[in-house]
């Protein structure tokens, strides 16, 4: 028996990185899996490359969040399939390269389009069923950014500050009726995320940055959210030396102001 044995976990960034190496790790723990991203044809490689477990069975489900309109028909195709969801994992996400002043506000509307109103969107969207069968679990992947600003990132890092704003508000008023939800802070990660992050002309960064390729693995980072999920933890920190800032901003805000300022970006 898995841990997850029978769960249904509703993935949403699945194609790539954290997302699919979380589907990897809930699969071998037994979930049911919801498979979502824009490109299909990566989910489809993805759900090819699990290994086979009893009845879990996986619904591939094409989606871009940031359309929030079809979040309810989304809902409704995993219902139809699944009859239920216990966990959503709202881990779509798009990063950013871009000076605060030079980024045009259209791309900052793209950006929290797709790291806020998308999660938030599905959220609103499945909570109606899991109040409906007694509780479920929304984890929600925001970042290290989801707690300080930083160079490069003032997009990518209010969408991340917005997320706990709304979840954490969320996660006290639903408290009594079985919702849980999971804040994920992870720090650099091995994926493809500099790749795909948005310049201020809203074209890709196209390049792998030393800090990702030096970031932690996804793989570890999935088997940590998972942890966190079994553990019912409100909040999951990962990553390597760069957390170290989570502990200097609180306790010495002034030298934390210094260091990142002459840090420059990276
Ligand atoms: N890597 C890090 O260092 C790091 C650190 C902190 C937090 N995070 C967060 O972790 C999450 C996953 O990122 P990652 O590092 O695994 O990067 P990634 O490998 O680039 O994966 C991003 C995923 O999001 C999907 N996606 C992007 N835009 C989408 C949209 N509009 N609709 C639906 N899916 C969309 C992508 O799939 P498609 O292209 O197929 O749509 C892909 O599956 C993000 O929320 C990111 O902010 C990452």
């Amino acid at each position: 028996m898995g841990r997850m044995n029978g769960r249904v976990v509703w993935i949403t960034g699945a194609s790539s990185g954290i997302g699919k190496a979380l589907a990897l790790s809930c699969r071998r723990a037994g979930a049911h899996l919801v498979l979502s991203s824009r490109r299909a044809a990566e989910l489809a490689r993805v759900e090819a490359s699990l290994p086979p477990s009893g009845d879990a069975g996986v619904l591939v489900l094409p989606l871009d969040v940031s359309d929030t309109s079809a979040a309810p028909d989304a809902v409704q195709k995993v219902l139809e399939r699944f009859g239920r969801v216990d966990v959503l994992v709202n881990n779509a996400g798009v990063s950013q390269r871009s000076m605060a002043h030079e980024t045009p506000l259209d791309v900052d509307r793209r950006i929290m389009e797709v790291n806020y109103f998308g999660p938030v969107a599905l959220a609103k969207a499945v909570l109606p069923h899991m109040l409906f069968a007694g509780g479920g679990r929304i984890v929600v992947i925001s970042s290290i950014s989801g707690k300080f600003g930083y160079h490069l990132r003032s997009a990518y890092a209010a969408s991340k500050h917005a997320l706990h704003g709304f979840f954490e508000s969320l996660r006290m008023e639903l408290h009594d009726r079985g919702i849980r939800v999971t804040m994920v802070c992870p720090g650099r990660i091995r994926t493809d995320i500099s790749l795909h992050a948005l310049r201020a002309d809203g074209t890709e960064h196209r390049r792998m940055d030393e800090g990702q390729l030096r970031g932690r693995s996804a793989e570890d980072c999935a088997e940590r959210i998972l942890k966190g999920i079994l553990r019912d933890e409100e909040e999951v920190f990962f990553g390597g030396r760069e957390m170290a800032a989570l502990q200097i901003k609180r306790f010495l805000p002034g030298l934390f102001s210094r260091m990142m300022r002459n840090r420059g970006p990276d």
